[in-house]
């Protein structure tokens, strides 16, 4: 739920995603796990995105084939420019890669620096940071914490300026009592970055070339070196395992669902709920516990939706409900539905106003006509139904012959009895009437009864087998 800000000066952003994230002990480059259903590297891009900036700038190196490729297809990749740091000699080194395709010369480009790995960021908080960096100051984001161990320490003079940042690595035990410290995000004079990156070397103690010295040479110049000391700590919260990265999602989703409540939707218990996409919801909504959204999904007013229910890249329609343990993938479903409970509903799905889908139920490339019924246990695949229909338990219809699909169609106000098979493509016309049992595989004229069973035997007399004797 970001903001677009308005920014006077020309912006670039540079995010440095070339670290290999070893502590995270999986093949998938760190930047490419998710929060929230997102990867960590679209969050960043997204929040980058929002400062209208004039372009953004990726630093990759491990993995950069595989994040690049899973950026291909976004609709946000046109803006992307690729940088690449072969090796990870330091964060300075990192953004001098990406440098040579940023347009340095002006008096007031700036330069917005972001983690890749850092995916929790606000807009607010980069459009503050931009307003207090110009052509002759930097801004840099701060935090004050308890715990500062293995970050670069904030060093101000006796005016409480600052005038440099020192790692832990190089800290003296006094500088690492310092509980300010830098977060890794700022926002720099592009000119001046360029200039003074060229100056900095490696003689630390983990021989690379940091883009925390530039902090001093700025100080040196006379530049003023502008905090923005920010409180909520999980903005500035790197990532760089799996607890860092569940610590993170839980935290997500917990400001998805206060925003939920503040506008008024009903949660049974806000920390059993995950949003993994984009939620909009009606008034007076209501979502009990274990709930899981997926990508596109739309509530409308008066939707209830039951515990441990899936939706995903769906649609809901007003005073719908869908009950406890439904699956829901890219259907759309009217008003005054009722889904569920264990329902599955799979893409393609249509459901009208008023249509009611019960227990075992599975539907896919469906479209079911308004006030249609399909109360228990039944298969309906590639079909379309018309209104009132009446679909009885155990009824399947059969769209695969095992090499292609085939479609039915069923008109209104026809009654399926139970257990009926109906071998697709058939049409049942208007009032047809399916007797329970019937294998129906050549259509039905409006106003027919099909009865498509073998009769009925009563044999008299019969005896049942009895229990052989060993
Ligand atoms: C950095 C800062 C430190 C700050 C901390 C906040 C420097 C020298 N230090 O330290 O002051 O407190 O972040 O988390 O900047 N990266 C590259 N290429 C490289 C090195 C790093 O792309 O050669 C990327 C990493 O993938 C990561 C980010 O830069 O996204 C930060 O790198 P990291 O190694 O975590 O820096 P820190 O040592 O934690
Ligand atoms: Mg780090």
């Amino acid at each position: 739920m970001n903001t677009t800000v308005n920014t006077k000066r020309a912006l670039d952003v540079v995010i440095l995603a070339a670290g290999k994230g070893s502590r995270m002990h999986s093949s998938k480059p760190k930047v490419l796990h998710p929060i929230g259903g997102k990867t960590m590297l679209e969050h960043v891009i997204d929040a980058g995105c929002a400062m209208n900036s004039r372009s953004t700038h990726v630093v990759v190196g491990y993995g950069a084939d595989q994040i690049q490729q899973h950026f291909e297809h976004k609709p946000s990749q046109a803006d992307l420019v690729w940088a690449s740091q072969d090796q990870q000699l330091g964060t300075g080194h990192a953004v001098q890669q990406a440098l040579p395709a940023i347009d340095t010369s002006g008096n007031d480009n700036l330069v917005l620096i972001l983690y890749g790995d850092v995916p929790l960021i606000k807009t607010e908080t980069l459009a503050r940071l931009i307003d207090q960096a110009d052509a002759s100051s930097l801004s840099l984001l701060t935090l004050i914490t308890e715990t500062p161990a293995g970050l670069g320490r904030i060093i101000r003079d006796e005016k409480d300026s600052i005038v440099a940042i020192v790692e832990e690595k190089d800290a003296t035990d006094e500088e690492k009592t310092i509980q300010e410290i830098n977060s890794g995000i700022m926002v720099v004079p592009a000119q001046s970055l360029d200039d003074w990156l060229a100056k900095v070397g490696n003689e630390n103690q983990q021989g690379e070339y940091y883009l925390t010295d530039v902090i001093a040479m700025a100080a040196e110049s006379g530049f003023t070196i502008n905090a923005t000391v920010i409180r909520d700590s999980f903005e500035v919260q790197g990532v760089n395992d799996k607890t860092q990265l569940a610590l993170l999602e839980r935290h997500y989703q917990m400001n998805n669902a206060e925003q939920l409540l503040e506008a008024g939707v009903s949660l049974r218990d806000p920390a059993r709920l995950d949003i993994r996409g984009e939620l909009i919801v009606g008034s007076d909504v209501e979502i009990d516990v274990n709930v899981i959204f997926e990508g596109d999904v739309t509530l409308g007013n008066n939707v209830k939706i039951g515990a441990n229910v899936i939706v995903k890249d769906t649609s809901i329609g007003d005073g719908s409900k869908i009950l406890a343990g439904s699956n829901i993938e890219g259907a759309d479903i009217r008003s005054n539905a009722s889904v569920g409970p264990y329902a599955r509903v799979r893409p393609g799905t249509v459901l009208n106003d008023e249509v009611k889908i019960g227990n075992f139920v599975e539907t896919k490339n469906a479209v079911l006509g308004k006030g249609t019924k399909a109360g228990h246990l039944a298969y309906i695949g590639d079909a379309t139904l018309g209104e009132n229909v009446n679909v009885g338990a155990g009824t399947i219809v059969c769209n695969y012959d095992g090499v292609n699909k085939h479609q039915s169609i069923i008109g209104n106000n026809v009654f399926i009895g139970s257990n009926s098979v109906l071998v697709s493509p058939v049409v049942l016309e208007d009032n047809a009437f399916i007797a329970a049992g019937s294998a129906i595989n050549s259509d039905v004229p409006s106003d027919h009864l099909a009865v498509g069973r073998g009769k009925q035997r009563n044999i008299p007399g019969w005896k049942r087998p009895k229990k052989s004797e060993l």
